[in-house]
């Protein structure tokens, strides 16, 4: 099925390891023509080239640390520079660090509201300025199926993770008069290879967020009964990206986890 996605300016945050790198590589299969926006730019040129081969019309790896609005503004002024404008914004930077609450500090509080929540804001403001005037633009954050119930360990990312959930509702209901579509995914665990990821991404850390009992147990409590996988993720993106397939889709929060949440 065409997407419609073929040469369109997709910005991806995060795109080099585990789910942004899926999320690259599936909106390269659609032959768009992606900037990769991370603070790894090694990792990013790694899964930039791979985008090439799978079908990219070009792509740009531009280091950007989403938590500075600056940084995040010379991004994308880059990316119009290049393009002519931004038909896709896909929010896909988090970063977790478990601990229960009462063993949490400020310091640790602060970098989770600023990289999961305060690097939305930037990204997501500074895209709307863009795709407004242009009368269209689709706008997709990856959200967390920690913010659908709690989960021991991620308070404040969860919190901030449904933060994003509530953001993107009322930004579906401000701009959808410009045409404009904004919605979430909520993955559920997905743990990547070795090879799929760079230094900064949070799964160097796995030992630190599950031992491989917890990973087995995980799994059999879902009714799906696996993980998710990263490309499972990216093809709700993929979806929710189209305005050939998703056109009249907005403001909504969808779960990919293997039916860990389910909610009317
Ligand atoms: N993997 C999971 O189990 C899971 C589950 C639920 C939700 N999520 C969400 O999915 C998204 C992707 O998760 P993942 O597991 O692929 O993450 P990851 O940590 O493997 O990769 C994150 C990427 O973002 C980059 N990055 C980190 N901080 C950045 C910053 N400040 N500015 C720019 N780039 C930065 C890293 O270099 C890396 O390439 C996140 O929003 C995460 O919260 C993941």
């Amino acid at each position: 099925m065409d997407l419609g996605l073929k040469g369109k300016a997709v910005v991806i945050t995060g795109g080099g390891s585990n789910i942004g790198r899926a999320i690259t590589l599936g909106f390269a299969r659609e032959g768009a023509d992606i900037t990769l926006a991370d603070i790894d730019e090694r990792q990013a040129g790694h899964v930039a080239g791979l985008a090439r081969e799978a079908g990219a019309a070009a792509t740009e790896v531009i280091r950007c640390d989403v938590t500075k609005l600056d940084e995040v503004q010379a991004m994308f002024a880059r990316t119009v520079e290049r393009c002519g404008t931004v038909d896709v914004l896909v929010n896909n930077v988090g970063w977790d660090h478990f601990a229960f609450f009462t063993q949490t500090t400020p310091e640790l509080w602060q970098k989770l509201i600023q990289v999961n929540f305060v690097g939305v804001l930037n990204c997501t403001h500074t895209a709307l300025g863009i795709m407004a005037p242009k009368q269209r633009g689709a706008i997709v954050s990856i959200s967390s199926d920690a913010s659908r119930q709690g989960e021991p360990r991620e308070a404040v990312y969860g919190a901030m993770k449904a933060g994003i959930n509530s953001f993107m509702k009322t930004i579906a209901k401000e701009n959808g008069r410009y045409g404009i579509r904004c919605n979430v995914v909520c993955p559920g665990v997905t743990i990547p290879d070795a090879s799929e990821m760079g230094e900064h991404s949070m799964w160097v850390a796995k030992d630190m967020m599950f031992t491989a009992d917890q990973i087995a147990q995980i799994a059999k409590t879902l009714p799906l009964r696996k993980l998710g996988r990263p490309e499972d993720t990216a093809n709700a993106v993929l979806f929710l990206a189209s305005n050939e397939v998703a056109g009249h889709v907005t403001g909504q929060v969808l779960s990919v986890s293997g039916g860990y949440t389910m909610i009317g």
